[in-house]
């Protein structure tokens, strides 16, 4: 909000020398109080006893109108935290007054005409001697006299979009009346917008559309855990804590900084449609560490009527084909709820007067507009003709053998991605003349078009005929299905092996139209080809940057073979532990790769459609493309395996080092079984070797053993840095690395971090405190033998992490 710096509240001489000698009436520069016969107007402001905050008049970006408003004092980018006239600005400043009258606090204009009031009934306040003050924690305050206890009003009953520290938001048993956060309407208007934060009495918060529809909830609040459901990251962390307090008159949250930290925060209902909560960096500059829902288009009606949101292109949302922006100046604000409007009137179905009819334009590869109607008919071309005569129908869907339209305006469609499943096609009515337009753009002169497509496709099928190598049988979503003849061409009978993992080896290969792939030859598979396909499938639709793309299938007989991109890089392990004949990495890129394998992680973990256990998380499974950014390989498997994946995955070579507690005591693996993993990982980023490796001298030590203490102890952490690096780390950056891994490797899966929570530290979103020394690490500390388990020498199936003699192998 409000970004735009004014410098309004600079004081020039002249005026300051003005103020001076109106100091009886008006106010003495850096005061922090208004009493009796004093008053604020113009220029002036009231300054916090300890400076954190400053109130008076503001006047936000270009906007003619000015507000009565508190701001942070300290912070270089006017940020309002509270504004009083929010809905009742003023056109001139200087002929507005603050002042104490008849006991309230009130703003005239110069018709003397109240532009806003605390509204105190006369009898609550028939205090001789108020004073408005303004507190160092951004709260004013009206109270009975200077040293009088009793507040009389305070602005933190009474917030616009903003929560500070110490404010509550809650519910007035009493007067069943609550305190709400509203968010602006637009970057540069302070009024009342559209969406509200709202304390309930089940206590929950819900977020809300218009004070009506609720689109997002925090879910109950939990008296044990002292956290929401729906927003576990709320529960105590390093930064602020959230305190909630039931009484008989009242129950409402109020949230604390921790002591040590003096960084300013705020929480707002943004008018993006998310709270937010920002902290201020030393970079002079906001930084949102927490907001919800997560994405923008999940907001309800974000991006207005006749839109499309989507969360891959920067300004997120766009017109449907045959609309334009409504208002370019309300969206530049950002404030998208106009929406976009028709180019042309529907002519409507019955309405013979110009002959035409409209059209219906397909818009697929979307999540449907919200509000449908189901009709009964029974196909597609009766939908359509319910549709065209209604004349307020503004689309249709038939999907499924169900008919859906959808009457006056369009909300809450969303561009998905390339082979999401959930996705659906609709139907828009438009303009015949509409339609018009858009053929005139495309097809210009039919015939030469036509010539041309005529020549693009016999060029197409003599390409085809040519290099008909591969047969492409059949397409599932994004998915080739290769033929088994096609691969033994193209990886020239399996001839160039790439590596072998606890699924079976990896062989290389190069497509017909030269790209190259890596295709894996599955072992030990039980499952019929209508599950597989099933299987592969699901695994096709997840892609991330931080993830390695599956492109194909085979499955054919008992054949069953996956074919990925091929990553010229190779994996990690090669780069960290056998680096003979390449480069070291440097540290940038090992922090680089953490971040990214990291991120992978976390969207395999959070957003997919079923959160995605990895179950094998080590420097094998990290490939790297050509620039280097990691990916994260052999994903999803663990189904297609089924049964046998606690076999395969305990006749690993090399993983057991990698293992959390939790595999050996049997219980039920979470994602933070790959949490452990990466962590375990992440020591071998820093060391440059193997955790389970003898070290020079003979003697056997257990580098995250060694580490997790020296991090303990908040020692100097370059001494455990990979020689080969020369102490060349950025320190800061070496001791988040050294604390998230000691915390992802806690014994207790409580104790460690979500990956998404991981990312938010690399990333120097959250910040990260001093681990303990996990139990099992501490045990390897206090007796030398156990160490003996986690080296390659060892044969044994036996895990020193725990002192039970249960084999997993069989
Ligand atoms: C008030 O502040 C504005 C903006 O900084 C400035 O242009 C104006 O001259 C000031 N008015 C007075 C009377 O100082
Ligand atoms: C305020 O002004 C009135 C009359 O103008 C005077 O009687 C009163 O003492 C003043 N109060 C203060 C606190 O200065
Ligand atoms: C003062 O406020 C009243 C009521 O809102 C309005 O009618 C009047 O025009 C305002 N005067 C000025 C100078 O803005
Ligand atoms: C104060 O009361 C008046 C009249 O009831 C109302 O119009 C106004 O909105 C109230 N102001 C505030 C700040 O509640
Ligand atoms: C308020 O308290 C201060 C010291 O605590 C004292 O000096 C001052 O006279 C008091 N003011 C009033 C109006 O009682
Ligand atoms: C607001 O400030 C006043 C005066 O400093 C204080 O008495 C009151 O408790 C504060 N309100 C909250 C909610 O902290
Ligand atoms: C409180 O107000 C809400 C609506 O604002 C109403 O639904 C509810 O019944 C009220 N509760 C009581 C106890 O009056
Ligand atoms: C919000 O709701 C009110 C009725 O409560 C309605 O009049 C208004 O049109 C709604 N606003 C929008 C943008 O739909
Ligand atoms: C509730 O309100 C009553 C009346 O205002 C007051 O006497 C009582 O102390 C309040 N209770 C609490 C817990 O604040
Ligand atoms: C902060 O420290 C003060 C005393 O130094 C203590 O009373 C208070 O409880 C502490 N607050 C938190 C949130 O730790
Ligand atoms: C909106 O912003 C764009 C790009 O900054 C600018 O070209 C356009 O003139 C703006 N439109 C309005 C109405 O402000
Ligand atoms: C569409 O119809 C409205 C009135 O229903 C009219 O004001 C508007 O100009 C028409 N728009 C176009 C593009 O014809």
């Amino acid at each position: 909000m409000g970004s735009k710096n004014s410098g309004a509240w600079s004081f020039t001489l002249p005026s300051f020398l003005l103020c001076l000698s109106l100091c009886t009436t008006h106010l003495c520069l850096g005061s922090d109080t208004i009493s009796a016969n004093q008053s604020l107007s113009g220029n002036q402001t009231l300054i916090s006893s300890g400076g954190n905050f400053k109130l008076g008049f503001f006047t936000p970006g270009n906007s003619p109108y000015s507000y009565l408003g508190i701001w942070f004092n300290k912070i270089s980018v006017r940020t309002v935290v509270w504004v009083a006239n929010r809905d009742n600005p003023v056109i001139d400043r200087y002929s507005t007054e603050l002042k104490i009258s008849g006991g309230n606090l009130v703003m005239v204009n110069d018709s003397r005409v109240p532009v806003w009031s605390t509204n105190l009934s006369t009898s609550s306040s028939g205090s001789s001697s108020p004073v408005a003050v303004l507190g160092d924690d951004g709260n004013f305050t009206l109270k009975d006299g200077l040293n009088s206890s009793a507040t009389l009003w305070q602005s933190f009953n009474h917030p616009t979009d903003t929560w500070l520290p110490g404010a509550k938001i809650g519910i007035y048993k009493r007067k069943n009346t609550s305190q709400l956060l509203t968010s602006w309407k637009n970057a540069e208007d302070p009024s009342t917008g559209l969406f509200s934060l709202e304390p309930q009495p089940s206590i929950e918060y819900f977020i809300r559309w218009n004070r009506s529809f609720h689109y997002w909830t925090t879910g109950q609040w939990d008296r044990k855990n002292r956290g929401f459901a729906n927003v576990p990251e709320m529960r105590p962390n390093h930064i602020c804590n959230f305190i909630y307090v039931d009484n008989e008159n009242e129950s409402y949250f109020t949230y604390l900084r921790k002591n040590d930290s003096n960084t300013q925060l705020r929480l707002v209902m943004d008018l993006s449609g998310q709270v937010q909560m920002l902290s201020w960096l030393p970079s002079q500059q906001w930084n949102m560490f927490w907001s919800q829902p997560t994405r923008k288009c999940q907001v309800h009606n974000f991006c207005g009527p006749f839109t499309v949101c989507s969360e891959n292109t920067d300004n997120f949302c766009s017109c449907l084909r045959g609309f334009s922006i409504t208002s370019e100046r309300d969206w530049n604000l950002s404030d998208m709820s106009s929406g976009c409007k028709r180019n042309s009137n529907l002519s409507c179905a019955l309405s013979t007067s110009n002959g035409e009819k409209d059209r219906f334009l397909l818009h697929s590869n979307m999540k449907l507009p919200t509000d449908s109607q189901s009709l009964p008919v029974r196909n597609s071309k009766e939908c359509r003709l319910s549709c065209l005569n209604n004349c307020s129908c503004t689309a249709y869907a038939f999907e499924n053998n169900a008919c859906s339209i959808w009457l006056g305006g369009l909300f809450n469609v969303q561009q998905l991605a390339q082979g999401d499943t959930t996705a659906s096609s609709f139907y828009l009515r438009l303009a015949a003349s509409n339609f018009e337009d858009l053929s005139k753009k495309t097809v210009a002169g039919s015939v030469s078009a036509a010539l041309a497509i005529l020549a693009i496709l016999l060029f197409g099928i003599w390409r085809w005929r040519r290099r008909a190598t591969v047969t492409l049988k059949s397409v599932e979503g994004s998915l080739i299905a290769f033929a088994y003849g096609d691969l033994l061409i193209a990886t020239k009978n399996f001839s160039e092996k790439l590596g072998e993992g606890g699924f079976g080896s990896v062989f290389k290969g190069t497509l017909p139209d030269s790209s190259q792939i890596a295709v894996k030859k599955l072992e030990s598979i039980s499952q019929g080809e209508k599950q597989f396909r099933t299987e592969v499938s699901t695994i096709g639709i997840i892609q991330h940057v931080n993830l390695v793309r599956l492109r194909g299938f085979c499955s054919q007989g008992d054949k069953r073979l996956l074919v990925y991109d091929f990553m010229p890089n190779g994996s990690l392990d090669y780069y960290l532990f056998h680096r003979k004949d390449s480069k070291t990495l440097d540290w940038k890129t090992r922090y680089q790769i953490a971040l990214g394998t990291a991120r992978g992680l976390a969207y395999l973990h959070d957003k997919c459609r079923d959160c995605i256990i990895h179950c094998d998380i080590k420097p094998e499974n990290i490939l790297l493309d050509a620039e280097f950014c990691p990916k994260v390989a052999d994903f999803g498997l663990a189904k297609l395996v089924g049964r046998d994946f606690s076999r395969v995955l305990t006749t690993m070579r090399g993983t057991r080092g990698y293992l959390a507690p939790e595999w050996i005591s049997g219980v039920a693996i979470t994602a933070k079984a790959d949490v452990y993993s990466y962590g375990m990982m992440l020591f071998e980023f820093v060391s440059g070797r193997r955790n389970s490796e003898l070290s020079e001298n003979g003697a056997i030590k257990f580098f995250p053993t060694l580490a997790a203490r020296k991090i303990s102890e908040g020692a100097d952490l370059l001494d455990l840095l990979d020689p080969n690096l020369e102490t060349n780390a950025a320190s800061e950056e070496l001791t988040r690395i050294c604390r998230v891994a000691c915390w992802c490797v806690q014994d207790e899966e409580t104790h460690r971090p979500s990956m998404g929570q991981v990312v938010h530290i690399l990333e120097r979103v959250l910040d990260v405190n001093l681990p303990r020394i996990p139990r099992a690490l501490q045990l390897l500390l206090d007796n030398q033998e156990h160490v003996v388990f986690f080296t390659e020498s060892s044969s044994s199936n036996q895990s020193s992490q725990t002192k039970s003699n249960t084999s997993t192998a069989s």
